[in-house]
């Protein structure tokens, strides 16, 4: 590849000026690239701090334009949505899930009321926000039941759909779930609802403290081993990724993202196709904690951002995707 030979070629030329560096710069970050997670509680006028997350808050629904509004003005194409749900509304087989009147339904309705089609409302499926065992589905002998686990999903999903969210974010790691839930879908009328499927999701360390956040941390029993990737290996996401992709995922989520750009190059380069990046909770905690006389480095911030999209990945997913003035220049 090389073909000068020195003196000939100096590579130092091309970065001598900012002007030049900019002529040559292969990737870069622009809001679109963003998809903004919002922590949802019940109550009004609240504007709940984090404590394992710091600048990250926990809003009442009728405060929640506050932020949403910020990420519009910002041209941010999607937020995604997680609810904080009370101990009391937990329960053994999660079925707050699918509570017509629950948190993230009465959520979607809102915002779809005010902000129209301006804004991408993304939601996860899974049951670990109302499990009274912080598991992502049905738990039987001290094993994630499988197929039952489906088809709560299924109801999840269709009820989510019907209230308006555009993007449901599958993140159980059940088999077999995105062709289940396409299905369902077109069958009752939501031919246009997209799928983002957690295909490559690791049973990570990495998602403490969005556990913290939802309330989930101190009930989960275990591990999620059995059901979310081992982080020892690669070549399984991509038959994690082939898969969805035959069940009709529009999109592929990589997660967590800067442990993971082997993997999201990986899937990029296999299989072109939308892969989207989960800067999780514990990243964003390590990198805000990293503090130098309480200023939060916000190259820092911004180099471990760009190395996500230069691994390949379409947009990210990134608790700091409201303050993004303040990172992109
Ligand atoms: C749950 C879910 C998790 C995250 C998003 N959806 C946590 C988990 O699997 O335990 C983690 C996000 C983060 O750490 O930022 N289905």
């Amino acid at each position: 590849m090389i073909t000068g030979k020195f003196p000939n070629l100096r590579l130092r030329r091309s970065r001598r000026y900012d002007w030049s560096r900019r002529l040559i710069e292969e990737n870069n970050l622009s809001s679109n690239d963003f998809i903004l997670p919002i922590f949802l509680i019940d109550g009004k006028n609240k504007k709940q701090k984090i404590q394992s997350m710091p600048g990250v808050f926990r809003y009442s629904l009728d405060k929640m334009n506050l932020v949403i509004d910020k990420a519009l003005k910002k041209g941010i194409p999607m937020i995604a949505l997680f609810p904080y749900t009370e101990k009391k509304k937990k329960n053994f087989l999660g079925t707050e899930a699918i509570n017509e009147n629950n948190l993230v339904c009465n959520a979607i309705q809102l915002i779809k009321k005010k902000y129209k089609n301006e804004i991408g409302i993304m939601c996860d499926v899974a049951l670990d926000p109302y499990t009274s065992h912080g598991h992502d589905g049905l738990l039987k002998d001290g094993y994630i039941l499988n197929d039952e686990t489906i088809k709560i999903l299924i109801d999840q999903s269709l009820l989510q759909a019907q209230m308006g969210c555009d993007v449901l974010a599958p993140s159980d790691m059940m088999d077999g779930r995105i062709g289940e839930i396409r299905k369902s879908l077109d069958k009752n009328g939501f031919k246009m609802t997209q799928i983002l499927s957690y295909a490559v999701k690791y049973a990570s360390n990495f998602y403490g403290p969005f556990r913290d956040a939802v309330g989930s941390k101190r009930l989960l029993k275990g591990n999620k081993k059995t059901y979310q990737m081992d982080y020892k290996n690669s070549d399984e996401s991509l038959r994690e990724v082939a898969l969805d992709i035959k069940e009709g995922a529009d999109m592929i989520m990589v997660k967590p993202g800067l442990p993971y750009l082997d993997i999201i190059k990986l899937v990029k380069e296999n299989f072109r196709l939308p892969v989207i990046a989960y800067q999780v909770s514990g990243e964003y905690s390590l990198l805000t904690n990293g503090v130098y006389k309480g200023i939060v480095n916000k190259n820092i911030v911004l180099e471990s951002l760009i190395a996500l999209k230069r691994a390949g990945a379409n947009a990210i997913v990134s608790y700091y995707a409201d303050r993004l003035d303040q990172i992109i220049k």
